[in-house]
């Protein structure tokens, strides 16, 4: 047993005014230390997590909803995960894939081959160490395997902060000052069917944008030099928007009958959220698997790892050396990461998604009925977006209230983060081991922080 066992079933509890004395004088550190560009609004010290809960550095306990932002879908201290680094740490740390194969690297390539809902029946897998790397090789191993150059990304896209990925990221926040962007990458406008124009139903919607798609082939990039379509299954940064599935059957005929691969970005999205493994799991089901899956964030609990999933034929195809890290693949991070896919199967946690995601839905729905604030609440098993407008009609965008929601909430025990390029929508990525009364506590909590938000603005 582990000691944070208390901690996992414990509700919320914050005792003193945010920060607290200790975690005060570790922020000021960080003010002096830690530039202020990598943003942090939360008054939050980590001392601890178990479950769904983590406990700060002066005793405050709080549900945490962000879970590193979809880093820690398994929750935090999972003893077999600890175990496992922990008897790897004991052999050695780190064996370079280019020059000592270990079999951790080997075993879990084999693991997600098996796994990943690729269109191909045999598949390979790479290693990285983050999501950004993860996306900007999977355009590599495109460009490399088709010989094309350009690349299609969406409006809202979030795909990292190296140069090419922040460069198809869509919000300037991300690359404001560090021009010029990178070329070959062409933005078509992503299916939001909120914000669809008023009136059209939904298969109108689809339509719609996918002429918009067309029109970047018209007029931006020809069809025949794209080497990738590129795109999140549900967004994240972008506002947690599910991609129709319609839309994605249009795209993977698109790329088909015109030789482009197609790419899920499931950084976010990928490991149990959405009740499957993959968003792509649903995809594939319905006939539309992508080419490649990149994937990152809970592959490795926590730890650095990321990976490029792709068929055999499609990876065979790159020219040698074009891919590969000094770290990507590391002995402890893939040991994580074997665990990672065994406990999702062993503690079924894409049922547990939908268990837990379905709660979450109910409670944000009811809100929405009544909170004339809710304009939106949508998603896919336990990845929800909740979105706040200042008028139904208009959809008028309302950061304000969001960003004060989030105040309200860490300081009740409820950690939640806004997404959406206007930062109009919270995000639901609660660990999927949250207890229902936790999920419960949580919901309360987001509730009084909206009635005190309101009473403020
Ligand atoms: C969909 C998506 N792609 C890529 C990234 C970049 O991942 P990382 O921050 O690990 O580089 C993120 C991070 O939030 C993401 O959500």
């Amino acid at each position: 047993m582990l000691k944070t066992d208390t901690l996992k079933n414990a509700l919320p509890n914050v005792t003193m005014s945010l920060p607290g004395p200790k975690a005060k004088k570790i922020l000021e550190k960080r003010t002096k230390n830690v530039p202020a560009a990598v943003l942090c609004n939360y008054p939050v010290v980590i001392k601890k997590g178990s479950g769904a809960m983590i406990e700060d550095v002066d005793g405050n306990k709080f549900l945490d909803w962000v879970a590193g932002v979809g880093v820690m879908n398994i929750g935090y201290g999972q003893e077999s995960i600890i175990n496992a680094v922990k008897k790897q740490a004991d052999s050695f740390f780190h064996g370079m894939i280019n020059i000592t194969t270990h079999e951790n690297y080997v075993d879990l390539a084999e693991k997600i081959n098996a796994l990943a809902p690729v269109k191909a029946d045999t598949k390979k897998t790479m290693f990285v160490n983050s999501g950004a790397e993860a996306v900007e090789n999977a355009v590599k191993i495109a460009k490399s395997f088709t010989g094309r150059g350009e690349i299609i990304v969406f409006s809202g896209a979030f795909h990292g902060r190296t140069a090419l990925t922040s460069t198809m990221t869509a919000k300037k926040t991300y690359s404001f000052g560090i021009e010029p962007a990178m070329g070959g990458i062409h933005r078509a406008e992503f299916p939001y069917l909120y914000r669809a124009p008023r009136g059209y139903s939904k298969e109108e919607s689809i339509q719609y944008y996918l002429e918009r798609l067309q029109y970047v082939f018209d007029q931006g990039v020809p069809v025949q030099q794209v080497a990738a379509i590129v795109i999140e299954p549900i967004q994240g940064e972008g506002g947690f928007i599910p991609v129709p599935f319609e839309y994605v059957a249009a795209l993977r005929k698109l790329c088909d009958e015109n030789g482009i691969l197609l790419v899920a970005d499931e950084v976010q999205t990928g490991f149990a959220r959405s009740g499957k493994l993959f968003v792509s799991n649903y995809w594939k089901e319905e006939g539309f698997a992508p080419d490649i899956i990149a994937m990152a964030k809970s592959i490795g609990a926590g730890l650095p790892l990321a990976a490029v999933t792709a068929g055999s034929h499609i990876m065979d195809g790159v020219h040698p050396g074009i891919i590969g890290s000094t770290f990507g693949g590391n002995a402890m991070a893939c040991a994580a990461g074997l665990q990672v896919l065994d406990i999702i199967e062993k503690q079924n946690l894409t049922e547990r998604a939908k268990v837990i995601g379905k709660i979450a839905f109910d409670g944000f729905t009811d809100m929405q009925s009544r909170y004339v604030e809710i304009g939106d609440v949508r998603g896919i098993g336990s990845m929800l977006g909740v979105e706040f407008v200042k008028d139904k009609e208009t959809k008028e965008p309302y950061p304000e209230l969001v960003s004060k929601i989030i105040k309200h909430a860490v300081s009740h025990g409820l950690i939640i983060e806004n997404s959406g390029v206007p930062d109009n929508v919270i995000r639901f990525l609660s660990p999927l081991v949250a207890t229902e009364d936790q999920i419960h506590a949580g919901l309360d909590i987001f509730e009084t922080s909206i009635k005190e938000s309101l009473a403020e603005l």
